[in-house]
């Protein structure tokens, strides 16, 4: 048996960030991975649907894909042959709460402290037909060699818009059907409302509140407003969100137990509840073993423990269902090491910011209107237009909305939604103000590049 400072599983976004980070600051680290470093997000997520929606044609996505992933993974590769990390490209399970078996080789390790980073993939629908071969997640799509002439989405979240807005730019005939009376639950319905107009605009059909029956051949079968429908499709994009990754862990040897989503249950600082401690006995946490040192010095931490029985474990990113998006999986995976370290930082994990790669993007951070309502936080809604704005003139992206919410009085950032060419970049600017505690004001008295977009934000009502 061997031992070591910790154990990640997963070298996604979350696992192999963190595996970094922990051997910069000294920690010896073992991670596990048995499909290929750089998780969902690099290799049939992010990054190759991002080369999609900045390809022209479909031909050159397909093309330009496999070598924006294979550049990417080898630099992961780089990072993760740092003399601390030992990357074992197996599949790794609990033995009890301290250990973990590497499969097939049967190779058995001990951690201090160990960081589950597995992920999700995508749930598919209990319906029938879903099984055909016509039919399949994003992985499926991205990996097809063939524009599909028709291509039907089911289910109008952040997978289902972003494809559904590629696919109809390269030429296919996209329909979209959605459970929901809107798209995109989690995005202010405003937002929501008008990115949808506009696809609508552009030839993309929309059926809402329709709930899909069966998969026939190349028929979908739904129900809208009590009148069964049908669509024909060359690919069915089976949309309808994902599941955390669990299968094979082995988690009870670990004494723990799923949320009934199939999640892991994590406490604020991403450490795994345990069965024995569950919710409904007492909400405890893994046993802590922190810290082994006390400074952000990047100095060698202390040795491991001799007694390893009460291993700290932890659940990172998807696998723990709190937000499933790649930068979340990294800071949390970047949060825990701090903790093992003995480093206290200032994450704000409830401003996280979001964004939509349509075309134009969406983009969020804080909650939206309703939410707010709901709340009964009081608020000011402050708006401007991307047609007033002198760069996306130029640019000929006039299409595009702002809305700022701040606190009634001292002014104080709440959220941001966005939608129109950049959203994603000039959210990230008011994502710094809302974690610096800022108000609109100092927002206003900040200057800004003229011509840019970013001045979208300084020219709100
Ligand atoms: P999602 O949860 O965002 O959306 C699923 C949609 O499917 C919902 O609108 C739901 O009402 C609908 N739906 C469910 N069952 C249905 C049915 N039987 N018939 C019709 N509609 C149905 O899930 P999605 O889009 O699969 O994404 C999964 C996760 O991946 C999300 O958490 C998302 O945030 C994340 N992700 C983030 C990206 C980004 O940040 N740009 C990109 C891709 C994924």
């Amino acid at each position: 048996m061997k031992e070591t400072d910790l154990i990640i599983i997963g070298a996604g976004p979350g696992g192999y960030k963190a595996a970094v980070y922990a051997a910069k600051h000294g920690l010896k680290v073992v991670i596990f991975e048995d499909v290929n470093v750089g998780g969902t997000c690099l290799n049939v997520g992010c990054i190759p649907t991002k080369t999609y929606v900045h390809s022209a044609t479909f031909g050159e996505a397909v093309e330009r894909q496999p070598q924006v992933v294979e550049a990417l993974r080898g630099g992961v590769e780089t990072l993760l042959s740092h003399p601390n990390i030992t990357l074992v490209r197996e599949k790794a399970k609990f033995i009890d709460a301290g250990t973990i078996e590497a499969s097939p080789s049967g190779e058995v390790w001990r951690g201090a402290n160990i960081i589950v980073a597995t992920g999700s993939s995508a749930k598919m629908l209990p319906i029938p037909g879903a099984d055909r071969q016509n039919v399949g997640s994003s992985t499926e799509l991205l990996a097809l060699k063939e524009l599909p002439k028709r291509l039907c989405i089911i289910g109008a979240g952040v997978i289902g818009m972003e494809f559904a807005s590629v696919f109809q730019k390269f030429g296919s005939e996209v329909t979209v059907v959605e459970y929901l009376k809107e798209c995109l639950p989690m995005v202010d319905s405003d937002i929501a409302k008008r990115l949808r107009k506009l696809l609508e605009k552009r030839g993309i059909t929309f059926y809402m509140g329709a709930g899909v029956k069966s998969i026939d051949g190349s028929t979908v079968l739904f129900e809208q407003k009590g009148k069964e429908v049908s669509v024909e499709a060359d690919f069915i994009l089976i949309a309808t969100g994902r599941k955390a990754n669990t299968e094979g862990l082995n988690l009870e040897a670990a004494g723990i137990a799923l949320a009934p989503n199939g999640t892991i249950p994590v406490d604020e600082h991403f450490k795994a509840k345990t069965l024995s401690n569950s919710p409904l006995k007492g909400e405890k946490t893994s046993e802590e073993n922190l810290p082994l040192t006390g400074e952000d010095t990047g100095q060698k931490v202390s040795p491991l423990r001799g007694d390893l029985e009460g291993s700290s474990i932890f659940a990172i990113g998807d696998v723990n269902g709190r937000q499933m998006l790649a930068h979340a999986a990294e800071m949390q995976g970047i949060h825990v090491v701090n903790r093992i370290l003995g480093i206290e930082d200032k994450i704000r994990f409830e401003v996280m910011p979001a964004a939509i790669f349509t075309e134009p993007e969406a983009a969020c951070v804080g909650p939206t209107e309703d939410q707010l309502k709901e709340q009964g936080t009081p608020f000011e809604c402050h708006k401007s237009f991307y047609r007033a704005n002198g760069k996306a003139l130029a640019m000929n992206e006039t299409e595009g909305m702002v809305k700022l919410c701040c606190e009634p009085e001292e002014g104080k950032l709440l959220s941001a939604h966005v939608f129109g060419a950049h959203a994603a970049d000039i959210v990230q600017e008011v994502t710094a103000f809302i974690t610096l505690g800022a108000t609109l004001r100092q927002l206003r008295e900040t200057v800004h590049i003229h011509p840019t977009l970013s001045e979208v934000l300084i020219e709100v009502n």
